[in-house]
């Protein structure tokens, strides 16, 4: 008999970043198991793919989080079909590599804007919504807690995020809702072709990360799906301001 695992049954859970990659692999496990998923995204193919590919526990929205105004519409539509946000996954994010000398302003505005500024104002918007014993998990990076050339500001913006869960944590406790953090090592999703790089150095990089990953490979999304899940359900009912790292030993040892 085939087991159907129903944890998140009637739970209303938002996930940003959710047309591609882990968000969509986070959506794809919501859905199965028994959540009304909303999920946004930017680019309109993604997004249709998206709505096709799950249904209609799934409400696919648009919504560029570098605007922290588009999510307005996208948290009135909530309170109107659904009342409330029982899991939120703020997890929209993307990096530009660029060397010292090379960063520009531009570039650390856009990272901040989407990275941190997307990530913050998606908890400040959801917050009226959230029930009781509510759980937010952030994205944040194993790129938080180590230096790597090239990826100075898109790590600086995934320390700030990861800072975020502390003390939205610390802001949210009261009412009971738990505010953590996920952080990926590399993981095969289409992120690394979104840094910049030529197909030369992405295959540099590929080798170098595989080299140097414990674990001797890349993670898969759904790798990171799990941790998530876990800091979703009551078997996390004690755990806020901490963070999962999922990236096969590559910050720790
Ligand atoms: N993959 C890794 O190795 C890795 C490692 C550490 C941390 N992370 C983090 O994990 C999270 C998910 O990344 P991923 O690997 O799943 O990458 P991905 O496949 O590129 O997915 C990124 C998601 O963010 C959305 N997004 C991009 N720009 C946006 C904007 N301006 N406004 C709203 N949404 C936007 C994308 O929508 P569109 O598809 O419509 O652009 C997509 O749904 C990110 O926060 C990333 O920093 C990834």
């Amino acid at each position: 008999m085939t087991h159907f695992n129903r944890n998140f049954d009637n739970k209303i859970v938002l996930i940003t970043g959710g047309t591609s990659g882990i968000g969509l692999e986070t959506a794809r496990q919501f859905v199965a198991q028994g959540a009304q998923v909303i999920v946004t995204g930017v680019t309109v193919q993604r997004l249709d793919e998206a709505r096709q590919e799950l249904g209609e526990k799934a409400l696919v929205l648009v919504a560029d989080l570098r605007k922290p105004e588009s999510l307005d519409a996208v948290i009135s539509e909530i309170s109107e079909r659904f009342g409330r946000l029982d899991v939120v996954f703020a997890n929209a994010g993307a990096g530009t590599a660029s060397p010292l000398e090379a960063v520009t302003e531009a570039q650390i505005n856009e990272q901040f804007a989407l990275n941190f500024n997307g990530t913050f104002f998606t908890v400040q918007k959801a917050a009226p919504l959230l029930s009781k014993g509510a759980s937010v998990i952030l994205t944040t990076s194993f790129l938080n807690s180590v230096g790597t050339p090239g990826l100075s500001i898109l790590s600086a913006t995934k320390a700030a995020v990861r800072s975020l869960a502390r003390t939205l944590g610390a802001e949210l406790a009261p009412r009971g809702i738990r505010v953590n953090a996920v952080s990926p090592g590399p993981i095969s999703t289409p992120f690394h072709g979104k840094l910049g790089l030529s197909d030369a150095q992405l295959k540099e990089v590929a080798a170098g990360i595989e080299a140097s990953v414990p674990l001797g490979r890349f993670g898969e999304a759904g790798e990171v799906t799990k941790a998530v899940l876990f800091l979703a359900s009551d078997q996390a009912s004690f755990i806020t301001g901490d963070e999962i790292v999922v990236d096969g030993g590559l910050s720790q040892f």
